[in-house]
């Protein structure tokens, strides 16, 4: 290549050679869907073209990369005659009209099976792009099909868009194809847009049109869009031999650096449609970008031109759609569900609708603050989406179709399960049932968690024979445990004799336990094991830490306001205290000593994280005497560690530590730093 006028040879390669990077960069985003390179690198190239370009002017030629944005906000778009008009497609919504389609090309034809191929239907919108001698010169919307807008300029900043043809391109092309945006440049696009207090679009293709009609055409550049070649308007061949098919137009388009999809294929028969039509519907969510069906078309060309068309449609294509993801419908109620660990959710019953092939009748709010945001109202008309397998979502309310009087959504204060308060603790987003132990929402969970090994340690009661207890009715509270008889227990499916008796003994035992296991036991919110263990040492009996108002609570060790807040609803819940109460009543006990205030600890304040086998300590041993000495257990490696207690055959958290430089301790080094140096006692 020879250098323009005044500038030297090698800074023209480099430009040259930075504008063939870009341009392959910009392939690999946007037409294969396999970047290779970061934003910064590509931002790094861009730049230092730029930079040449302006010490070079003469560099900087109408295709360069650098160029596609340019000149000043238009006052409105100029109309666009299309040479030969944009029509639209049949569209079939059910496998039959399908079928129909090619029953009628084949009658048309009279062919017995029929070559056709098959497309995905991109969700943007329909452009036609003007190369005259090889250059892009005229960007147009599809507008009424006859009469589009010129959105040249805007056209330009599309990446994936040649400025200029390779050689062999015919003298006039029109190409025709759609202009979306992916799916993940939606999402970043939203979320620049939401911290900028700016509008927030429903979806991709929302947001391809409202930034391809942008009059400015730096906002349209800002926006990353993409395009994909489908078809072509009028061309003057020039000599170059038109291609026969469909297939072979695209792969045409493609060598002309034009992006064509990938995911296309040539089938036969209605048998070949279908089975294209599911494989390219299972594929539809990996897909970057969205698309709402497929397109048949046959692949003949000839044939096509035989076929012809009626009024607006081709007799020889057809868009089978699937099924809608968003629709209309109302909201009849909102309900509130209570979950297993006592998180209340709004949930929108919906007047029944069809949508992403399901009737959905209800969809999930998530919580108080999302009603808020959605601002959904009962009565409210409202678009619903459901997309894939995820649950169905409100996208957004019809306000200008409310209903007057239409009532908002209020968390109620008592739990629609067991009537006990709600509560939403400071920096939750999610209100909770406080009766834990007695709600039926939260019945088997609260159980597993009394009978489990660390808790009250009863042996055999798992989540089978809970399911069965909890099912049949036999119980409701912890406190029923201690009622229940090997003959209930034998009763129940599955259950031996022998196993009903062990079960009833693992009862008996546990009633003799320890305060720290009792409080752990009951499930109270933030209430771990290591708390427990704290909340006991510090008050000594139960009866002080039930009465414990907000402030002695906050005196004990590592109790926040949410802890603290958190203990005190759980104890005002009468119905909580009343199974407290029946546990005592059935003989549930435990030593009882004054309170004391834990000591510091000579490890307070300190993180420990244990990794690798150590020589006679095993890890819950290192744990509880770390804890006993005031210090923390993390399971991760980070700066804030103090120390790594490494065993043998250590793990990534030993490289973790070498790399931060945090110091590295053997078990003796560990026991000679604790409080009661190495003797444990076991149980707590
Ligand atoms: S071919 C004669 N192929 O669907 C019409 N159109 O309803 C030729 N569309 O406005 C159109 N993906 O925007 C064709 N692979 C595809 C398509 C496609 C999406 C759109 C196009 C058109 C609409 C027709």
């Amino acid at each position: 290549m020879s250098a323009p006028a005044g500038v030297p040879p090698k800074i023209a390669a480099r430009a040259a050679k930075l504008r063939a990077q870009i341009e392959s960069h910009d392939r690999r985003y946007y037409v294969d869907d396999a970047p290779t390179i970061s934003d910064a690198e590509y931002d790094r190239l861009f730049r230092e073209l730029a930079a040449l370009e302006a010490e070079y002017p003469a560099l900087a030629t109408p295709d360069s990369p650098t160029q596609r944005v340019s000149g000043e906000p238009a006052a409105e778009f100029e109309a666009v005659t299309h040479r030969v008009p944009m029509l639209s497609l049949s569209n079939a919504l059910s496998e039959a009209e399908a079928e129909a389609f090619d029953r009628r090309v084949r009658d048309a034809l009279h062919s017995e099976r029929v070559e056709y191929e098959a497309e995905p239907k991109f969700d943007g919108l329909a452009v036609s792009l003007t190369y005259e001698r090889g250059l892009f010169t005229v960007g147009a919307t599809r507008g009424d099909g006859y009469r589009g807008e010129n959105v040249t300029l805007n056209l330009r900043t599309v990446r994936s868009i040649p400025m200029r043809l390779p050689k062999g391109a015919p003298p006039l092309l029109e190409v025709r194809g759609e202009v979306l945006m992916f799916k993940r440049d939606f999402e970043a696009m939203n979320a620049a847009q939401a911290a900028s207090g700016d509008k927030i679009f429903v979806n991709p293709r929302n947001a391809a049109a409202g930034s391809l009609r942008q009059l400015d055409s730096r906002i349209t550049a800002a926006r990353r869009l993409t395009f994909f070649a489908y078809g072509l308007g009028a061309v003057d061949w020039g000599g170059i031999a038109p291609p026969a098919t469909q297939d072979a137009l695209l792969a045409f388009l493609a060598a002309l650096d034009l992006p064509v999809i990938k995911q296309r294929e040539v089938v036969h028969g209605y048998a070949g449609l279908l089975d294209y039509y599911r494989s390219i519907g299972a594929q539809r969510h990996d897909l970057p970008f969205e698309i709402d069906g497929v397109v048949y078309k046959v692949n003949d060309l000839a044939l096509q031109q035989r076929l012809g068309h009626v009024s607006r449609a081709p007799r020889f294509a057809l868009a089978h759609k699937f099924p809608a993801e968003e629709m209309a419908t109302e909201v009849v109620a909102i309900d509130v569900q209570v979950g297993r660990t006592g998180a209340l959710t709004p949930v929108a019953r919906l007047k029944p609708v069809f949508v992403g092939g399901v009737t959905v009748t209800s969809a999930t709010l998530h919580n108080e603050d999302e009603v808020r945001r959605k601002d959904v109202h009962v009565g409210d008309s409202v678009i619903v989406r459901r997309a894939g397998d995820v649950i169905p979502e409100i996208v957004r309310v019809l306000s200008d179709k409310r209903p007057k009087g239409a009532r908002g959504f209020v968390m109620p204060k008592r739990c629609p399960e067991c009537g006990s308060a709600v509560v939403r603790l400071p920096d939750e987003a999610i209100a909770r049932c406080s009766g834990g132990l007695v709600c039926p929402a939260q019945r088997k969970q609260a159980l597993l968690h009394f009978a489990s090994r660390r808790a009250m340690d009863i042996e055999g009661l798992g989540g089978k024979l809970v399911d069965q207890l909890v099912d049949n009715g036999v119980v409701h509270t912890p406190a029923d445990l201690y009622r229940l008889g090997v003959a209930a227990l034998a009763e129940l499916e599955r259950m031996a004799d022998k196993s009903a008796a062990n079960v009833i003994a693992a009862i008996d035992k546990s009633r003799e336990t320890t305060l720290p296991r009792f409080v752990y036991a009951l499930g109270i919110r933030h209430v771990g094991e290591t708390t427990a263990r704290d909340l006991a040492l510090h008050f000594g009996a139960l009866d002080a830490l039930m009465d414990a108002d907000e402030n002695a609570l906050l005196e004990a060790r590592d109790v926040g306001p949410v802890l603290a807040q958190s203990i005190r609803q759980f104890f005002a819940e009468p119905h909580n205290l009343e199974v407290v109460a029946q546990l005592r009543a059935a003989g549930v006990h435990w030593p009882e000593s004054a309170p004391k205030k834990i000591a510091a600890g000579k490890l307070a304040g300190l993180t420990f994280v244990l990794t690798g086998s150590l020589p006679t300590l095993t890890r819950e041993e290192a744990k509880e005497l770390i804890e006993r000495s005031g210090g923390k257990v993390a399971g991760s490696v980070s700066k804030k560690t103090s120390y790594v207690v490494a065993g043998a055959d250590p793990g990534s958290k030993f490289d973790r530590a070498t790399e931060l430089g945090v110091p590295v301790l053997d078990e003796q080094q560990l026991i000679a730093m604790t409080d009661g140096a190495g003797r444990l006692q076991r149980g707590a």
